[in-house]
């Protein structure tokens, strides 16, 4: 069992936070989103402020107040996300918490977008976002810990270190999503995290509680 975390283990230092879904507009009325409530992100954000750190939370469309001591800036779609992310930088830790979309509309419309007379079905054009995670890894030299989160269902280990070895993070934290009372839109959740050559499980617990054992984890590897 860990310690627990001692208060102003993050000290001064400068954390950078995604957290929330993205909203992809397809015209003034309707959107692709995800079911990301954004509760593991603001939880991470409010423990590192707890410990010292100095935290901006980039944050998707969320029903959250802002933590105490955190600069919060809120987007809508995953190229706002990527904005305001990159100009967030420098800092010393970057945690990709945001369920952000891997496809977006390919175009907006301006107008509401209307049924067509006898058709049946309706096929969206969707093009692939930027991967900010990834973008941040490998642009950011003043990050001393890049950690990264996988939403799986399935192979969860496979997929994971797969993420961690392609975005090149320092740790990635795994949750396998569609269990009952488990990750996205709950209070709980239970994760694994992976890092090149360990990996350690957090059992189903309060986000709140998850994200003071992840930080503690996180300080841990940065002493590394
Ligand atoms: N991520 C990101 N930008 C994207 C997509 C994902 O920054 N455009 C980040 C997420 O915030 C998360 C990590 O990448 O920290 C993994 O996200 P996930 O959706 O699990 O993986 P993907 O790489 O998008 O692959 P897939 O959805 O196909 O499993
Ligand atoms: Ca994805």
């Amino acid at each position: 069992p860990q310690a627990p975390a001692k208060p102003g283990r993050l000290n001064g230092m400068r954390v950078l936070i995604s957290a929330g879904p993205t909203y992809e507009d397809l015209d003034p009325v309707r959107y692709v989103g995800n079911r990301s409530s954004g509760k593991m992100g603001y939880a991470l954000a409010a423990a590192a402020a707890r410990q010292g750190a100095q935290v901006v939370l980039v944050s998707g469309p969320v029903q959250l107040p802002t933590p105490a001591g955190v600069q919060r800036i809120d987007v809508r779609s995953a190229a706002q996300m990527r904005e305001a992310v990159l100009s967030a930088l420098p800092a010393d830790i970057y945690i990709g918490a945001a369920a952000v979309a891997d496809y977006t509309p390919r175009q907006v419309s301006p107008q509401k977008l209307k049924k067509t007379a006898g058709t049946q079905t309706l096929t969206l054009e969707l093009v692939r976002t930027a991967d900010i995670l990834a973008e941040v890894a490998v642009q950011e030299q003043a990050l001393k810990l890049v950690v990264g989160f996988a939403a799986e269902t399935h192979d969860v280990e496979k997929y994971a270190r797969g993420k961690l070895a392609d975005k090149h993070l320092d740790l990635i934290i795994a949750n396998q999503v569609g269990i009952a009372g488990n990750g996205f839109e709950s209070d709980q959740n239970a994760a694994i995290a992976y890092w090149d050559g360990g990996q350690r499980e957090f059992p189903g617990t309060a986000k709140t509680q998850l994200a003071e054992q992840l930080l503690d984890l996180i300080a841990e590897r940065l002493d590394a």
